[in-house]
């Protein structure tokens, strides 16, 4: 298994059926229509609806730390050797959940899995787009007391119709809080939603970002500035925004263009697969060879907002990995000045 980061998941996405009905016996609920409803969905929305109802199980700080710890436990599996952890609060708080049970729940959960398993790791709070700016700005307001449990800010949820240039104060606030910035766009957005990501909220990576490669212009600016994309192919294919076929996915286009594109799982629980089940599936639909699985893992590492001896180390992994398997070694970790 090659060590690899990943980047792009949404933690209430890991929340499978066994979870569900587990903390539905414990905290007395009635099991959501939802549970076990898996791909395919008919568009992001639609997947959405599921994803948001299936939440009401979740109540409690242990809820939160067991959720969490179950998704580290399978993702060391995985290879996954650091891990950027997408989590929604007011997913959470709307329901009268309190934010520092979400937050020190997770916490909890990457804590352990240092101890447990050697990963790393942090949360990247994404803001509702579908809610507003307003709603955004008062949930960052509300996990700012919690600033040293945070990574970065991202922007989540119903994509058109929500332009990242609506949450152009929030980002800045963030920014000067000094939290990394991320957002998802062209997902189901088109190029200029990447744009604006990049050049109103000054997101340092683009979740998806298939859709950018419909503007060439964009593709040689991401090149030049080494813009990470993290990719999730099983997602796509289960809401339609690429496919049918994962042999056409453009996880391949990317690589070939240069782009510092890597896989990961967003929403496992939904999409049919973790981390390694997105490459796998990749490799068997002939898109991506073995020798590009590395390459992957390069990106993935070198495109976290772990610092820069965290990255060395885990390249030094990659490296070693390439040549106990006779795999070519990918350039990124071969030399470093690239990173
Ligand atoms: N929230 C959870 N999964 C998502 C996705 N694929 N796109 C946007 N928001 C999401
Ligand atoms: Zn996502």
């Amino acid at each position: 298994m090659w060590p690899t980061a990943e980047l792009h998941v949404h933690i209430e996405g890991t929340l499978d059926a066994d979870l569900i009905h587990e903390l539905a016996a414990r905290n007395g609920l009635p099991v959501p229509a939802g549970a076990g409803r898996g791909a395919p969905f008919r568009d992001l929305q639609e997947f959405l609806d599921v994803y948001y109802a299936n939440l009401d199980v979740l109540r409690t700080r242990q809820d939160f730390q067991d959720l969490g710890a179950r998704y580290l436990a399978r993702a060391a599996t995985a290879g996954v050797r650091h891990a950027e952890i997408f989590v929604d609060p007011q997913s959470h708080t709307e329901r009268g959940v309190p934010v520092e049970d979400v937050l020190l729940g997770l916490s909890a959960a990457l804590a352990d899995a240092r101890a447990e398993h050697g990963m790393s790791g942090g949360l990247i709070v994404c803001f509702l787009r579908h809610l507003g700016p307003e709603a955004a700005m008062a949930a960052l307001e509300a996990v700012l007391p919690h600033r040293s449990l945070l990574l970065a800010v991202g922007l989540d949820s119903s994509e058109v119709g929500f332009p990242p240039a609506l949450f152009r104060d929030v980002f800045e606030r963030a920014a000067a809080e000094g939290l990394r910035r991320v957002a998802h766009a062209g997902e189901e957005g088109g190029p200029d939603y990447v744009w604006e990501a990049l050049d109103i909220l000054g997101a340092e990576r683009i979740d998806h970002g298939n859709r950018a490669l419909e503007d060439v212009e964009l593709v040689a600016h991401l090149r030049a500035t080494r813009t990470p994309l993290t990719v999730c192919p099983l997602s796509n294919l289960a809401l339609r925004t690429a496919g049918p076929d994962l042999a056409d996915h453009p996880i391949a286009v990317m690589l070939d263009e240069g782009l510092r594109a890597s896989v990961h799982s967003d929403d496992p629980a939904y999409f049919g697969g973790y981390l390694d089940d997105n490459v796998r599936a990749l490799v068997a639909a002939g898109t991506v060879t073995e020798d590009q699985v590395g390459v992957l893992a390069a990106n993935a590492v070198a495109s976290s907002f772990l610092p820069d001896a965290g990255k060395a180390a885990l390249l030094a992994e990659i490296r070693a990995h390439a040549e106990l398997v006779g795999a070519a070694v990918p350039a990124l970790a071969l030399d470093p000045a690239e990173v």
